[in-house]
């Protein structure tokens, strides 16, 4: 599919890597399939991560609309925040954030990882609110504050999650379709984190509409396995309304589960924690607790259950996030 039409930004060199995994592959299982990483925690921007891809779009868009503030929202330690924010620092905009707390006070000024990062990177404002305020209608009354100060504001919704945002997914899908045929491999299976849907919906519809048939797995570490394939399902129908194309995923193409998921969103589990002890010591690469480590725990659990075969070749996304690792270092003491 040709993007080409619609405006980009660059904030990363060339295709991400596709890398073999064999230490850490027989650490999970001795003969288990071949397990590759698709290395986009190596994109660019502040710490790299799936969001680099999608703010390409989603920035030249609000360029194209004449925005000299990006306004967008998170949780306390939102990869996407510091991502946008990094974003903005390039293009010379300014970047406000609004943050929901898990808990009242969860937000703290001198708190590490990525808050640590919002201030480093010079977030104009950080705004918090309780978890399970309505981001859209707190996004909304931003943008209008700012219109008031003579700001000509832009919104990108949580995750960068829309039509726009979902072009650096199929974009992506397209990379990798082209590196798998360089390198003579085909993917049996791919598994990545699911959060607010973005980069599954993009994947998935990037794939089927250059015919690919891989299976994707998109574990849900944010919301129950109905919603989050609900919300996935969605933003696939109204990317290919925005794309003017005909359906090309099916129903079934969409499959979140959450079983590592846990207790909820940012909450460690024990499939988590040992899925970021075994990348980092089988191969040096990190994931990062909140997202890659629980999609990783979902990875070895299909191979452990024999899921994924001997002969097979199963490909992980690796979507970043390591600055969350910073956040909470006492997990992994
Ligand atoms: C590191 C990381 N991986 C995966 C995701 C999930 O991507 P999406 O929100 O597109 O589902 C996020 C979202 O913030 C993320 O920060």
């Amino acid at each position: 599919m040709d993007l080409a039409r619609f405006p980009r930004r660059r904030y990363s060199e060339g295709p991400t890597p596709i890398q073999r995994m064999d230490r850490f592959a027989e650490a999970v299982k001795r003969d288990g399939p071949a397990i590759f990483l698709k290395r986009d925690d190596q994109l660019g921007l502040t710490g790299g991560g799936n969001k680099a891809r999608k703010l390409e779009f989603l920035v030249a868009d609000a360029l194209s609309r004449g925005a000299d503030t990006l306004i967008t929202c998170g949780g306390v330690q939102s990869n996407h925040c510091r991502l946008t924010l990094a974003a903005t620092v390039k293009e010379g905009l300014k970047c406000r954030l609004i943050l929901a707390e898990s808990a009242p006070g969860a937000y703290r000024p001198d708190g590490g990882g990525n808050v640590l990062l919002y201030h480093l990177l010079g977030a104009e404002k950080i705004i918090t609110v309780p978890w399970g305020t309505d981001l859209q209608a707190a996004l909304d009354q931003a943008s209008e504050q700012a219109k008031t100060e003579g700001r000509r504001p832009c919104v990108i919704p949580l995750g960068g999650s829309n039509p726009v945002g979902a072009l650096g997914y199929i974009d992506a899908a397209q990379e990798l379709l082209i590196q798998a045929k360089d390198m003579g491999l085909t993917f049996h299976h791919i598994v990545l984190p699911v959060g607010s849907v973005g980069t599954l919906a993009g994947l998935v519809l990037g794939l089927r509409a250059n015919g690919s048939r891989v299976p994707v797995i998109g574990a849900s570490v944010l919301n129950r396995r109905e919603k989050a394939e609900a919300i996935a399902w969605e933003l696939v129908r109204t990317t290919e309304t925005f794309l003017s194309i005909e359906p090309c995923v099916t129903r079934d193409d969409i499959f979140c589960p959450d079983d590592y998921l846990g207790e909820g969103y940012t909450i460690p589990t024990e499939g988590m924690i040992e899925a970021v002890r075994l990348l980092a010591r089988t191969e040096g690469i990190l994931l990062d607790p909140t997202y890659t480590g629980k999609a990783m725990a979902c990875l070895m659990d299909m191979v452990r259950k024999g899921r994924f075969m001997k002969g097979e070749n199963v490909l992980f996304l690796h979507t970043g996030g390591a600055p969350g690792l910073y956040a909470r270092p006492e997990i992994f003491r």
